[in-house]
């Protein structure tokens, strides 16, 4: 089961050989900085359409939902834009709505039948999330989920910096 999970240190844009890249948005759907940013650029402006569309029908996506587009210029299939809770402090359901962000992102790539999945760590840029419990949140659900379904079939968590990659790790160590 633990070889479902893969932990890897880079930039998401650069994966190749994965089927859905879930992007940490925020409810406008209109892109952002970090890895936000970093998707939108690398995956072009016909994203940033797909995203308008479903703003022009569904309107904002609240924190904890996802939303689902095409790849645009990147090797994957589609892009999950998923947003996560804003970190205030802990007592505002940040775990819970962070826990159903990534059952949300996982739903969708079932449903739309698809084997692999990679996530950054949702909120804990700007949002302020703090890493250690994130990561906990992000593992044991997806963990779980993967158990539980047959799909998606893997998940990859892409770490951006080196003390992220090291939590995950040690995560994965401990399975
Ligand atoms: N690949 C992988 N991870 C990345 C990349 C990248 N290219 N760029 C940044 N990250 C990491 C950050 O280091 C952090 O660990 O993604 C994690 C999430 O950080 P943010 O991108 O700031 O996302 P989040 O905390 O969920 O805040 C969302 O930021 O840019 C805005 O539009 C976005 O308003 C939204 C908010």
């Amino acid at each position: 089961m633990s070889d479902c999970i893969e932990v890897i240190k880079g930039d998401i844009t650069q994966l190749i050989d994965v089927d859905v890249i879930v992007n940490a948005a925020n409810p406008s759907l209109m892109g952002g900085g970090g890895v936000d940013g970093a998707i939108h650029r690398a995956a072009g402006e016909t994203i940033l359409e797909a995203c308008k569309a479903i703003r022009r029908q569904e309107g904002m996506c609240d924190p904890g939902q996802a939303v689902i587009t095409e790849a645009g210029n990147m090797t994957a299939q589609a892009i999950i834009h998923a947003v996560g809770p804003v970190w205030q402090g802990g007592n505002q359901q940040e775990a819970e709505l962070l826990a159903q962000t990534y059952r949300n992102c996982l739903d969708l790539a079932a449903a739309n039948r698809y084997r692999t999945i990679a996530f950054p760590a949702i909120s804990t840029g700007v949002y302020g999330f703090p890493r250690q419990q994130a990561a906990r949140i992000a593992w044991d659900t997806v963990y779980r989920y993967l158990g539980q379904r047959p799909l998606p079939e893997k998940a990859i968590f892409v770490c951006f910096d080196e003390e992220t990659q090291q939590i995950y790790q040690t995560l994965a160590d401990t399975l």
